[in-house]
C-alpha cells in the first residue's frame, strides 16, 4: 500500500470544520501520518486566522477558489452551509480534488445525486462524513447481528430535540429551505435515518407529514412523522415509522421507558431485536447498538463478541466520532478503496427526508391546526422549555402509534381526518 501523506485543506472553519482541523491535526501527529494540514479556508476572517494559530495551519484562504487552486492540496473537507454543498462540491471535483463532504450531501435527493454523478467523472475520490456509523457496536450489530435476525418485521425511531429561538438566530442559513432544505429531518434527524439505512439496506421510498408548530421565526419543521420503506437487507423490504420533534428535550429515564433516549431505534426481527440509542453514550450522543437474541447461546456467544470488538475499537480510540470517520477516509484512499461512506451510500437517507417534505407539504398548515385543536399547545419552543411542556397527548399518540408494529397502524394526521374539520 502507497504510504502517502496526504496534503488537506479545510473549507468552512467556523462550526464543524474546527473539528475537522482538530482530527487531521492529530492524526499529523501519529507515528505513520496519514496526513498533514496544508490550508483552512473561510470568508470570515476572524474565525480563519483563530483556526490558523490554534491548529497550526500553514496557509490560509479568504477565497475558496483560490485554496483549489493551490496545488498542494489533495484532499478538502468541505463544511459549509447546506446550500453551499453543491456548488462547491462540485467545483471541487472540478478541479480533481479529493473531497470529503459534510453531511447531508445536497439540499435534497436531486443535488446528492448530481454530485456523486460529478464525482463518478473526477479524478478526485469523495466521501461523506456520517460518524454515527463508526460506532463499534453499531458496526458489529450490522456484520453479525442483522444477519441472523431472521425475516425482519418491523423498525421504528423515535427522536426527542429541543432547539430555541437562539439556536437558529445563530445562523442565518439554518431554519431556511433554501440555506438548510429543511429543519428537524435534515440537521437532526439525518444521522439516525442514515444508520437505519446502512442497517436496512438503503430506502426504497417515504411519505409523511410535518409542521412547524413552536418556531415562529422559521419556516422550516418542527415535529413530523413518517412511514418508510427500507429496501431490507435481503431485498425482501422492512416497513418502518419514525416520530421527531426539536419541541421536546429527552424525557426522564423511567423503568417503563428505558429506551426513551435523545435518540432511539428498534428493528424487529423473527429472531430477535436490534436496539440502538445514546443511552450508553453520552459522549457525543449518537447511537450505540445493543440487541437480544430468542437463542440464548447466540446471544451470548455475540454479546461476548461484540464485547471484545468494542474493546479492541477503544484501545485505536476508534469510536463514531469524526476523527473515526476521517481516519478510514484517508485509509481508503491511500489503497484506492471506495469511501467508507459513499455519496451514493449518504444520498439514500435524503429520499427519507424528500419523501416526507414532499408528501406532507400542503398538509403542513392543516396539520397545525389539528395539533392546535387537539391540544393546548405553549406559544413556542422556549415557554414551552420553560413551563416543562411534554408533549402531552399530541406526542402520545405519535409514539402509540410508532410503537405498533402492525403494517395496518392507522396514521395519526391523514388527509381523511383533517377534512371532517
Ligand atoms: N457531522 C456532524 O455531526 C455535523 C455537526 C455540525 C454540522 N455539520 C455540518 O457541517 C456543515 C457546516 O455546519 P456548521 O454548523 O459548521 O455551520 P457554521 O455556519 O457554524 O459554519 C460554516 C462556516 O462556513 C463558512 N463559509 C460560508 N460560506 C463560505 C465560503 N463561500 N467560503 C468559505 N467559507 C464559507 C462560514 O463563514 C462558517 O465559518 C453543515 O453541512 C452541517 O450540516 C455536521
Amino acid at each position: 500500500m502507497e504510504q502517502r501523506t496526504w496534503k488537506v485543506g479545510v473549507i468552512g472553519v467556523a462550526g464543524i470544520g474546527r473539528t475537522h482541523l482538530a482530527a487531521y491535526e492529530k492524526l499529523s501527529r501519529e507515528a505513520e501520518p496519514l496526513c498533514a494540514l496544508e490550508a483552512a479556508c473561510d470568508i470570515h476572517p476572524a474565525a480563519l486566522e483563530k483556526a490558523r494559530e490554534e491548529f497550526g495551519v500553514p496557509k490560509a484562504y479568504a477565497d475558496y477558489r483560490s485554496l483549489l487552486e493551490d496545488p498542494e492540496v489533495e484532499v478538502v473537507s468541505l463544511c459549509v452551509p447546506h446550500f453551499l454543498h453543491r456548488p462547491m462540491a462540485l467545483e471541487i471535483l472540478a478541479a480533481g480534488k479529493h473531497l470529503l463532504l459534510e453531511k447531508p450531501v445536497g439540499l435534497n435527493y436531486g443535488e446528492a445525486a448530481e454530485i456523486a454523478a460529478a464525482a463518478r467523472e473526477s479524478r478526485g475520490a469523495a466521501g461523506v462524513i456520517f460518524q454515527s456509523r463508526f460506532d463499534p457496536r453499531v458496526r458489529f450489530v450490522r456484520e453479525h447481528v442483522i444477519p441472523v435476525l431472521g425475516k425482519i418485521r418491523y423498525a421504528s425511531s423515535r427522536e426527542y430535540h429541543w432547539r430555541g429561538a437562539d439556536y437558529y438566530a445563530g445562523a442565518p442559513w439554518r431554519g431556511t429551505w433554501t440555506g438548510e432544505g429543511g429543519g428537524l429531518f435534515i440537521n437532526q434527524c439525518i444521522h439516525g435515518w442514515d444508520l437505519m439505512g446502512w442497517l436496512l439496506g438503503g430506502v426504497d421510498y417515504a411519505y409523511g407529514f410535518w409542521a412547524n408548530l413552536l418556531h415562529p421565526s422559521i419556516e422550516v419543521e418542527d415535529i413530523g412523522y413518517g412511514v418508510v420503506q427500507f429496501r431490507g437487507p435481503d431485498g425482501s423490504g422492512v416497513p418502518a415509522r419514525t416520530v421527531a420533534t426539536t419541541c421536546l428535550p429527552t424525557p426522564p429515564v423511567t423503568d417503563r421507558t428505558p429506551w426513551e433516549r435523545k435518540l432511539s431505534i428498534q428493528i424487529t426481527g423473527e429472531h430477535g431485536e436490534v436496539i440502538a440509542n445514546d443511552f450508553r453514550a453520552p459522549r457525543n450522543g449518537f447511537p450505540m447498538a445493543d440487541f437480544r437474541l430468542e437463542d440464548p447461546r447466540l446471544d451470548r456467544e455475540l454479546h461476548e463478541a461484540m464485547e471484545a470488538e468494542a474493546r479492541e475499537a477503544d484501545r485505536y480510540g476508534h469510536a463514531a466520532d469524526h476523527r473515526t470517520n476521517i481516519r478510514a477516509h484517508l485509509e481508503a484512499l491511500r489503497g484506492g478503496q471506495p469511501a467508507p461512506v459513499t455519496l451514493e451510500s449518504a444520498a439514500e437517507v435524503q429520499k427519507i427526508i424528500d419523501g416526507i417534505h414532499w408528501h406532507g407539504w400542503f398538509e403542513a398548515g392543516r396539520f397545525r391546526e389539528w395539533a392546535h385543536r387537539r391540544e393546548p399547545l405553549p406559544r413556542d419552543a422556549d415557554e414551552d422549555k420553560a413551563a416543562g411542556w411534554d408533549g402531552g397527548g399530541l406526542w402520545r399518540l405519535f409514539l402509540q402509534w410508532v410503537d405498533q408494529d402492525d403494517s395496518r397502524g392507522q396514521i395519526p394526521f391523514h388527509t381523511a381526518e383533517v377534512e371532517r374539520f
